[in-house]
């Protein structure tokens, strides 16, 4: 049978050249993708609603179990996976990656409180970041967390804890450097270079309460280049000898962070990342290897290899979560350009900052891809998910799919203007749940308290604040 094509309306579009340049195809073609991770997409939408986030279970245990496999089979000691809690902190989530034997990476009460809330015993809970307050530092240290000092007043505050409590409590070195790759993170931690780390390391030596047996460092995020991990891994090395035969420690776990990239775009990077992102096996080839060079003389001296702990974040999640959003309607920029507005925006899709998300189409589409703005439902400029893409022409009620958002959306969205919608896992055998329900009113509202004269939106005759208004 012959299908009857849409009408659409004539439209004169300047013919640009240069969809396939040096770089290669620029584009996002028409390309269809009418399932998410095995589910229909219409059926999803019916189900849960629009925008929906789905998240896949096998494919985040797929993904953890090769980061783990990929460090395990180079490193000669032990090898242990701490899940960044900020990445992605819905409760599934650090369920499935705790039932694979992650620990927990923490940097708040908050993020302390739900590892704790969720089973995870504290030994496997590193707590990091720059603000613990006393009180949940002292629940930290009372129930035996592992304590990554962050500066110098922390380091006063833990010992005088530790003395409270009449402890002796193990403490690692947050330290910042320059590995000469990637822009160095000061505002973290101890710094090598100008000594502030020595200085750390000599006053917990000096401490009755405090005993030095890690080392941590965060080099930053989206790290392209895998010679910057051997560079952490030789300068904190380095720092770990000389803590060593100065008698301020004895290291026991050598902590390198995460920062791995995930198979996503980063703004003004035009490759495409399967070019630009090198695999998990050269990061764990170099860490492994460097690490393993450099601790040689603990071999020698009959002692066994530091634990290594990975913190890594967006490259165990980002792949396991895509965003289905809807349009809502379109228009024309006065520069000639399409522009669609979506059901979610900036608001859900919070790296669409510095990403450029891959974007499919749900349903064949005959129209001819022109430049087109992707803008989201907030009444704000900035709320743009993508300021040029070729797509063909859409109508409301289109679905279009945002891939690799399982990092930093669910933990960075924000309630502004809108509800957040619905997360659902589908799950080992193809089954769909809700993992975060979906806010409404009364959620949104939980909060709120009115006092007793803020009750009505309406004053009452009587109210004094009525003459005060008429005057
Ligand atoms: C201390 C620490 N560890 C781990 C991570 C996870 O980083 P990524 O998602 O880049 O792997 C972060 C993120 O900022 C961090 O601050």
């Amino acid at each position: 049978m012959k299908v009857k094509k849409p009408w659409e309306p004539p439209v004169i579009l300047p013919h640009r050249l240069g969809e396939i340049n040096k770089f290669g195809n620029r584009i996002c073609r028409d390309e269809v993708e009418e399932t998410v991770f095995g589910l229909n997409v219409e059926e999803l939408v019916e189900r849960f609603g629009s925008p929906l986030f789905v998240s896949s279970e096998s494919k985040l245990r797929a993904n953890i179990r090769r980061l783990k496999r990929v460090f395990e089979s180079r490193y000669a000691g032990p090898v242990v996976h701490a899940w960044s809690y900020k990445t992605n902190y819905t409760s599934a989530i650090c369920n499935i990656l705790h039932q694979e034997s992650s620990w927990a990476e923490v940097v708040s009460a908050f993020e302390y409180q739900k590892a704790r809330w969720l089973g995870v015993p504290p030994e496997r809970i590193i707590f990091n970041g720059p603000n613990k307050d006393e009180e949940i530092l002292r629940q930290a240290v009372s129930e035996g967390a592992r304590i990554h000092i962050d500066h110098m007043d922390e380091l006063r505050l833990l010992e005088r804890i530790a003395k409270d409590l009449d402890k002796v409590v193990e403490v690692s070195l947050r330290l910042n450097f320059d590995t000469g790759f990637s822009e160095p993170w000061y505002r973290f931690g101890f710094n090598i270079e100008s000594g502030q780390a020595h200085h750390a390391a000599s006053a917990v030596a000096f401490s009755a309460n405090l005993k030095l047996t890690g080392l941590h460092s965060h080099i930053g995020t989206f790290i392209t280049e895998p010679r910057a991990y051997e560079a952490q891994v030789r300068i904190m090395a380095k720092f770990m000898r000389e803590v060593e035969e100065r008698g301020e420690g004895l290291i026991e776990f050598f902590d390198v962070g995460g920062g791995f990239p995930s198979v996503n775009s980063l703004k003004g990077v035009y490759l495409p990342p399967e070019q630009t992102i090198a695999d998990l096996s050269e990061y764990a080839e170099v860490i492994c290897g460097t690490l393993m060079e450099e601790t040689q003389y603990r071999r020698r001296d009959g002692r066994s290899l530091p634990m290594l702990i990975l913190e890594s974040g967006r490259a165990v999640v980002d792949d396991t979560q895509v965003l289905i959003a809807s349009v809502v309607g379109g228009k024309r920029l006065p520069d000639g350009r399409r522009a669609v507005v979506l059901d979610a925006g900036t608001n859900l899709l919070f790296t669409a900052f510095w990403y450029r998300h891959k974007v499919k189409l749900t349903a064949p589409n005959q129209g001819l891809p022109a430049d087109t703005a992707l803008f989201g439902p907030l009444c704000m400029n900035i709320d743009e998910v993508r300021a040029s893409i070729q797509l063909p022409p859409l109508k409301p009620g289109d679905r279009l799919l945002f891939k690799s958002v399982g990092a930093y959306n669910n933990s960075q969205w924000m309630q502004f203007i809108e509800y957040r919608p619905n997360v659902v896992l589908v799950d080992r055998h193809g089954e769909v749940q809700v993992i975060r329900k979906a806010e409404n009113l009364e959620s949104m509202t939980a909060h709120d308290l009115l006092p007793e004269h803020l009750k009505s939106p309406l004053l009452s005759a009587g109210d004094p604040a009525l003459r005060g208004a008429s005057k």
